[in-house]
C-alpha cells in the first residue's frame, strides 16, 4: 500500500531523516520505534505532508504523493494522529470528531460518528464535553478516532501509548489489534517497543535519522541486541 524510498527530511541544514526506505502492505500494522529524536515523528509527518521533504519518493496505493499538500493527501487516504494528541481543546469532542471528517459528506460523518462511539464509548458519554476536559487516555481515544473519521486507507499514529497508566496503554493496543482485524492498515510509532513489538507484523528500528535494524516483529522480538537496547529488562 506505502512504498516509501529514499526519504530525507530537513529542517534548516539539519537531517533529520536519511535515505528511509519502508514498506507497509495492505491490512498489516507497521511499527517504527527508536530512541527520542530518532526521526520517528519526521517520517510520519513527512508521509502525511506536514513535514518538509527534502528528496524521496513515496507512493501510496500506486500513485506518488510526495508533491501533495497535506490536505490532498488526506482525500488520497492518508490521516495521522499527531504526537502528543493535539485535540482541539476548547471545542467539543463532537465537533473534533466532525473536524476529522472535514473532507467527507455529511452523511457519512453522521455515520462515522456513530462508529467512533461504538469503539469508544466514552466519547459518546462526553460529546458535548470540552475536549480539553478529557484524561490523557480519552484524549487519545479521540485523536485515533478524529483519524478514522477520515477513513484513511493508511492510519499514521504517533506514540499512542505516551504518557498513559499501563491499563489504558493496554486497552490502546488491543483496540488498535481490533482495528487491524477489521482491516485497518496501520503505520504505528512507538516508543513503547515491546508492545508495539507485538502486535505489529513488521518493524523498522530508526537511530539518528536510519533505520539501523528491521525484520519481522516476531523475529526482532527474540534478537538478543534488540532486547538489550529497546526492550529493557522485563
Ligand atoms: N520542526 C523542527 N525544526 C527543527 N528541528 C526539528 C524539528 N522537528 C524535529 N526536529 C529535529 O529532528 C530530529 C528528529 O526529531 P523527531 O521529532 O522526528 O524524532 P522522534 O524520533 O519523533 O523523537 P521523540 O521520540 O522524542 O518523539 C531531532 O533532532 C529534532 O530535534
Ligand atoms: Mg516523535
Amino acid at each position: 500500500m506505502l512504498r516509501v524510498r529514499d526519504l530525507q527530511v530537513a529542517y534548516g541544514p539539519v537531517i533529520a531523516v536519511k535515505n528511509v526506505s519502508l514498506d507497509v502492505a495492505s491490512g498489516a500494522i507497521v511499527s517504527l520505534i527508536g530512541p527520542n529524536g530518532a526521526g520517528k515523528s519526521s517520517i510520519l509527518n513527512a508521509l502525511s505532508g506536514v513535514a518538509p521533504l527534502k528528496s524521496g519518493s513515496i507512493v501510496f496505493n500506486g500513485r506518488d504523493i510526495s508533491r501533495m499538500s497535506a490536505h490532498q493527501r488526506v482525500s488520497a487516504g492518508i490521516a495521522q494522529a499527531p504526537e502528543g494528541r493535539r485535540v482541539l481543546a476548547g471545542m467539543s469532542v463532537r465537533e473534533n470528531l466532525e473536524l476529522g471528517g472535514y473532507r467527507r459528506p455529511a452523511k457519512e460523518v453522521r455515520e462515522n460518528i456513530g462508529k467512533m462511539e461504538e469503539y469508544f464509548p466514552v466519547l459518546r458519554q462526553k460529546s458535548k464535553m470540552a475536549a480539553g476536559s478529557l484524561s490523557g487516555g480519552e484524549q487519545q481515544m479521540l485523536a485515533i478516532a478524529r483519524g478514522l473519521m477520515a477513513r484513511p486507507g493508511l492510519l499514521l499514529l504517533d506514540e499512542p501509548s505516551l504518557g498513559l497508566a499501563p491499563l489504558v496503554v493496554r486497552f490502546i493496543f488491543e483496540f488498535l489489534e481490533r482495528l487491524r482485524d477489521e482491516g485497518q492498515t496501520i503505520l504505528l510509532v512507538e516508543q513503547n517497543a515491546r508492545e508495539a513489538m507485538e502486535i505489529s507484523s513488521y518493524a523498522y528500528v530508526i537511530e539518528s535519522g536510519r533505520i539501523v535494524v528491521e525484520g519481522a516483529s516476531r523475529e526482532l522480538r527474540r534478537d538478543a541486541a534488540i532486547e538489550r537496547a529497546y526492550l529493557g529488562l522485563a
